[in-house]
Parts: C-alpha cells; sequence; structure tokens
C-alpha cells in the first residue's frame, strides 16, 4: 500500500470528530502522501491549526481572506494542487452548503473550484443524520458524484448510539489507497458511449429513450482514473464532462454514434457500449413540422438502425468489447444471448424498473463473458463503474495479455 506523492487535501470541519483526523494526517503521511488542511472556522473549535500544521508539514489554510496564505498558494492553485479532496469529519452544515453549492468559505470555494474527487467522511449526532434535510443533501452529493465514506454506527460521543460516528482514521486511509486503485488500465485507450440517440421524424420531434447517460458517464471517470486515456461519445445528455476523460464527441443520432465509435475505436484497445443506443430511426425525416391530421392515425415506418457493436466486432482488429444489455425479464438469458450474437468479450446486464437502472441513481449489475459471471451488487452508479472498470481491466489483461 502507498500513497506516495498522492496529493490528499483534507478538509476539516466542525465536530468532535475532528480529534481523529490528526490521526489521519499522521496515517496519510506515513505511506507517503502530501496533505494539506482546510479548517473551517467551527473546526478550530474542536483542534487547533498548530496541531494539524505540526502533523502535516505544511500551513493550514482557514481563510479565504488571509492575503498572506494567498499570495503564498492562492485558493484555485489549491483546488488544482489536490488529487483527492477528503473532508473529514464533514458536518451536517458543510454538507449543507456544499449540496447547495456555497463558496462561503475556503473548503467549500476549494470543493467547487477543483476537479478532483471530493470523498465525504460525515460525523454527527444520529438523530440529525437521519434528518430528511441531510438525507437529501446526502442524495444530492452523490448524484453528483461525491463518494460518501461511512458514517459507521456505534456509541456516539453525545452519549446516543446510532448511524452517525466517522469511520476510523485507518479505515478512512483504506478508501484512499482504493481510490486511487492501481491504474489497472494504464496505457490503455478506451471509448465509452453513452446516454440515448434521438432519431429526428421532423424539425420538432424526435423518437429516443430514457437514458440519462450517467452510468456511461460513471464509466468514462472511474477508466479514466484507472489511468485510461478515455474518449466519451455522448448522446444528448446534460451531463458535465467527468474529470479525466480525454476527448468528448458529442452526438446526436445513432448513425452519428455510429461514427465517432468506429472513428474512436480504432486507435482503442476497449470500448464500453454503455449507450442506448436507439434499434430504429423514422424511414423518412420530414424537413417540415408534421401537421395533425384529425381523425386519422399517423403511421410511422421505421428502418433499422446500425448495430454498432455488431459492426465493431465484424472487424478483424477490433477492441475488447464491453456490452449493455438492459432487460426487464430473463435478464441471464438475453445477456448471454446478445454476448453471443453481438460478439462481444463481455457484457453487464441490469434489470431495469423497481428503481434501478434508468434515470436512477443507484444501479445493480452482473457481467458475463464465455465461461464466467460477476455479480456487483447494488450501489451508486460511481461504485459500480469502479467495479465494472477493475473486471474489464481484468479479463482484458487475460485474454490480450
Ligand atoms: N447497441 C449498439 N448498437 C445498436 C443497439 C445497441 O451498439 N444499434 C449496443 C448498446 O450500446 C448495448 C448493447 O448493444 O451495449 C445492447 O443493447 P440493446 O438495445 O439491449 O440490444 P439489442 O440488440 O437492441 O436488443 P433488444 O432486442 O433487447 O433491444
Amino acid at each position: 500500500m502507498s500513497l506516495a506523492q498522492r496529493r490528499i487535501l483534507l478538509g476539516v470541519s466542525g465536530g468532535i470528530a475532528a480529534y481523529k483526523s490528526c490521526e489521519l494526517v499522521r496515517r496519510l503521511r506515513d505511506l507517503g502522501a502530501e496533505v494539506r488542511v482546510v479548517m473551517t472556522e467551527g473546526a478550530t473549535h474542536f483542534v487547533s491549526a498548530t496541531t494539524f500544521q505540526a502533523l502535516s508539514g505544511q500551513p493550514v489554510r482557514m481563510s479565504l481572506w488571509d492575503a498572506e496564505a494567498e499570495a503564498a498558494m492562492g485558493h484555485i492553485e489549491l483546488a488544482r494542487w489536490a488529487e483527492r479532496i477528503l473532508i473529514a469529519p464533514a458536518s451536517a452544515d458543510l454538507i449543507a452548503r456544499l449540496a447547495h453549492g456555497f463558496a462561503n468559505d475556503l473548503l467549500t470555494t476549494v470543493c467547487l473550484a477543483s476537479a478532483a474527487p471530493v470523498y465525504l467522511a460525515p460525523a454527527m449526532n444520529q438523530q440529525m443524520w437521519a434528518h430528511p434535510a441531510v438525507q437529501a443533501n446526502i442524495d444530492t452529493l452523490r448524484q453528483r458524484g461525491v463518494h460518501l465514506l461511512g458514517p459507521a454506527s456505534g456509541d456516539q460521543a453525545c452519549g446516543d448510539i446510532g448511524s452517525g460516528r466517522m469511520l476510523e482514521p485507518m479505515e478512512l486511509r483504506e478508501a484512499m489507497v482504493a481510490s486511487f486503485g492501481n491504474l489497472v488500465l494504464r496505457g490503455l485507450k478506451v471509448v465509452v458511449s453513452a446516454g440515448p440517440t434521438y432519431e429526428d421524424i421532423d424539425p420538432v420531434r424526435f423518437i429516443g429513450n430514457r437514458s440519462s447517460g450517467r452510468m456511461g458517464f460513471a464509466v468514462a471517470e472511474a477508466a479514466a482514473q484507472a489511468g485510461a486515456e478515455v474518449t466519451l461519445v455522448a448522446g444528448p445528455v446534460s451531463l458535465s464532462t467527468p474529470p479525466g476523460v480525454r476527448r468528448r464527441v458529442d452526438v446526436r443520432s445513432a448513425a452519428q454514434m455510429r461514427d465517432a465509435v468506429v472513428d474512436a475505436a480504432a486507435q482503442a484497445d476497449i470500448y464500453i457500449a454503455a449507450a442506448a443506443v436507439g434499434d430504429y430511426r423514422p424511414a423518412e425525416v420530414a424537413d417540415y413540422k408534421l401537421k395533425k391530421q384529425a381523425g386519422a392515425p399517423l403511421e410511422l415506418r421505421l428502418s433499422e438502425n446500425p448495430d454498432i457493436l455488431a459492426t465493431l466486432a465484424a472487424q478483424t482488429v477490433r477492441p475488447f468489447l464491453v456490452g449493455f444489455a438492459a432487460e426487464t425479464h430473463d435478464v441471464e438469458r438475453y445477456a448471454r444471448d446478445k454476448l453471443q450474437r453481438k460478439g462481444l468479450d463481455m457484457i453487464a446486464a441490469n434489470q431495469v424498473g423497481g428503481g434501478l437502472g434508468f434515470e436512477a441513481a443507484d444501479n445493480a449489475l452482473t457481467l458475463y463473458w464465455a465461461d464466467g459471471v460477476a455479480d456487483l451488487s447494488r450501489a451508486s452508479k460511481t461504485d459500480l463503474a469502479h467495479q465494472l472498470v477493475a473486471k474489464v481491466a481484468e479479463r482484458y489483461r487475460t485474454v490480450r495479455g
């Protein structure tokens, strides 16, 4: 285990668990991490900046308005410096301010100004943690890709028993080590497709589907974090490009997506097809707005779209191909059928409906390959994406050496 030269910004907000963060700084540094501490005003009521300064070997920042500190390393520089932002403890107040995009102190400002992944270790009274306001803020942050570490259950400093304890320093350190992974895709080029496709009927109408693109974007981010050079081909979605993704190509229709993917895949080692590609498009696209013919049914003739995965599978030199299969029933049978029919190396299948799949923050996947299977249990799309990428890397190394 090593964190050698890893740059971790530790945010400390106001809570009694702040004393454990002193230990955390030591443990992170034991593994070679560079740690810079940013404290909120509340945190200074629990632990002094001098303690963190001595332990981290770096000046501790507390205020946006400290001219001397800004001259040494400005807050934007600090935001860029960080490879990871770990906030421990994360108080209810800090969580609320992050969820609502506040920039009213140095720590929240740095979080907004940084592309680094943010890890939160909440710590608060169990009643506060269970409060719907706190839970709604946590949901917002999770959907935005913030990683949640804990909280744990147990005895609390206030005498209560329940969920809200900050994870122990060693557990937080393990999470940091795991977050850097071991760059399982280092040196590989990966293309990820994501989102729906839209097939125009006329200038104002289209046939689309309910894919949000979140799973594919999470996969692209996880692949980038695993060291891959990622090209993301995105259908019409309203998501910002994940940090670390090298190139993004925005497309609308299945035909455009095929062209962009085929182009990018020519150089790629792995293609992960997370897009929900429309199977059909209107046979004719009207170049004027179709008018309603009252009382008469409208008939649309549809033509079949190109199958992007099958197109790549038919090439003699082709990347390692990973497909997705969203099914409402008979998941394994349909998934294995697609694996074979489309000539894929692996397929990630999920059941849609029941709060999972499209438009949901959580998902559950089962991976199938010719002679194997792996279950990734229900988790956030971000966490699943990391598990998927780890498995893809493992299979890729097995098959392609
Ligand atoms: N896919 C593709 N090109 C298409 C349609 C789908 O590359 N024209 C890819 C998707 O990106 C996904 C996988 O194929 O990775 C499975 O998509 P799905 O729509 O479930 O497969 P279909 O073959 O269309 O099967 P179904 O009859 O279930 O729609």
